[in-house]
């Protein structure tokens, strides 16, 4: 056998048809070429490079690094090569949106508050082509099975095909802001965001989505309108109540810089980070099996207060408005309404601290967002409020706390240079010790904004 029919027999091996496994075959002999050739190693290394690639996709097996020689993929290498492993051709349109930190302001955004939130320089990849016959067909590096939609259909899927909400939320999100959706498409997604880690990988998803079928079918709307689409396929398509911190900030990113957004607008804006300032992620890989019911009873909980209060909104409460009117409320109507109050204070005063470039005070309004989330809120857990114990403790931390909807997930640590990974190691070791298992440590910075690659 050529080279040529060896591969088509691999192709066919890992589950392609026969028409699209030739294509596929000729397709890598050609990407090894100009593989070979950008990275300056031979042939055979890029064809066998290629092809572990393209095994490990298949068997749905996260990317390992494969030895010291080899470079690592891009993630646009990874896309790439992922894209035609499964559909044997190459994406027309490739986007990228970054997952995000909550800085300060928990819960604050559906109560018409402000939020700091910051995109980091990981996220989802997304590649898409258009096919012409009706189907829309969703693979994402972590399933090994593709998800076939007729574009006729827009139904809510369960079970392992559940990831696929997001980008259909997309498409039936759409045409409620006067946008088209693309009919047929091939969808291909990878991602180097930890899932599960309250580092929003879902509105990461719907923004690199909504970005490619946008760009597909040439339309640009404004970059509000495309944060609005992601916000509205997560309310009313995937169900979540959420308000539109995580797809404005993945929406608004920029590099050293938090993303300001008024809850209220919304409005949108950015605030430069002081330089001597690190961000660090401790994720503790637990979370509250109710998390989705949770997160809607606490919205209701507030809009609850806010009614109590007589405002539409608990932005529009003040201390005094609750303190006059606290017989009205619930004690449970009356902690959260006393949480988004002070978080909300605390929020403007982050950003007059970070303006003033006071790192230590902004520190302190972190800790003091999380006591609040902690016996306020009550959306922490034993594990984060041990991790936020630990890390205000050390030195170089200037403060810590839960990090996106809570119930689980990970706490963030707003750190001076001298917390390194030697005090990550012994706060992720007293962890373990505790608990049995060491949280995934992340030392990130702050990135751009979803883009059309
Ligand atoms: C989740 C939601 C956001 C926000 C946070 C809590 O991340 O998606 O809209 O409400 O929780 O602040």
């Amino acid at each position: 056998m050529n080279e040529l029919e060896q591969l088509t027999a691999l192709c066919a091996k890992l589950g392609a048809e026969a028409g699209p496994a030739a294509t596929m075959a000729a397709q890598l002999q050609k990407r090894a070429s100009q593989f070979a050739a950008e990275r300056g190693v031979t042939r055979e290394e890029a064809m066998r490079y290629l092809l572990e690639v393209m095994v490990k996709g298949r068997q749905g097996e996260p990317w390992q690094e494969a030895g010291a020689s080899r470079p690592p993929p891009s993630m646009r290498e990874k896309l790439l090569s992922r894209f035609n492993a499964t559909f044997g051709r190459s994406p027309t349109v490739i986007t990228r949106a970054p997952g995000r930190i909550e800085f300060i302001g928990n819960h604050t955004d559906y109560n018409g508050g402000p939020v700091l939130g910051a995109a980091i320089d990981r996220g989802v990849w997304v590649g898409v082509a258009p096919r012409d016959d009706g189907d829309r067909r969703f693979g994402s590096e972590q399933y090994s099975q593709i998800v076939v939609v007729a574009a006729s259909e827009l139904e809510k899927q369960n079970g392992a095909a559940d990831w696929v909400n997001y980008p259909l939320g997309v498409l039936a999100a759409l045409p409620e802001f006067a946008l088209r959706a693309p009919e047929g498409l091939d969808f291909m997604v990878i991602s180097d965001l930890p899932t599960g880690a309250g580092l929003s990988s879902s509105a990461a998803l719907e923004l690199a989505s909504a970005l490619a079928f946008l760009e597909m079918t040439n339309q640009h709307p404004d970059r509000e309108t495309v944060v609005k689409i992601g916000r509205h396929a997560e309310n009313h398509f995937v169900g979540v109540p959420c308000g539109i911190l995580d797809q404005g900030v993945s929406g608004f990113g920029k590099t050293d810089h938090l993303v300001h957004v008024d809850g209220r607008g919304p409005t949108f804006s950015t605030v430069p980070m002081p330089a001597g300032a690190n961000l660090w992620i401790f994720n503790t890989h637990t979370k509250h099996a109710l998390v989705d019911g949770l997160y809607a009873a606490r919205h209701r909980e507030c809009m609850e207060a806010a009614a109590g209060l007589g405002v539409s909104a608990l932005v529009d409460a003040s201390e005094e408005t609750l303190a006059a009117n606290e017989s009205k409320l619930s004690p449970i109507a009356a902690r959260r309404a006393r949480h988004i109050i002070g978080e909300i204070a605390r929020v403007r005063a982050t950003v007059e601290a970070l303006q003033a470039g006071d790192l230590p005070r902004v520190g302190g309004l972190l800790t003091a967002s999380h006591r609040s989330s902690q016996s306020l809120f009550e959306n922490s857990t034993r594990e984060l409020d041990f991790l936020v114990d630990q890390l205000a403790a050390t030195s170089g931390v200037y403060g810590a706390r839960v990090t996106g909807g809570g119930f689980g997930g990970a706490v963030m640590a707003f750190t001076s240079p001298e917390f390194g990974e030697t005090q990550a190691a012994v706060v992720s070791k007293s962890y373990h010790e505790k608990y049995g298992a060491a949280p995934d440590v992340l030392r990130t910075q702050l990135g751009d904004g979803a883009e059309v690659i």
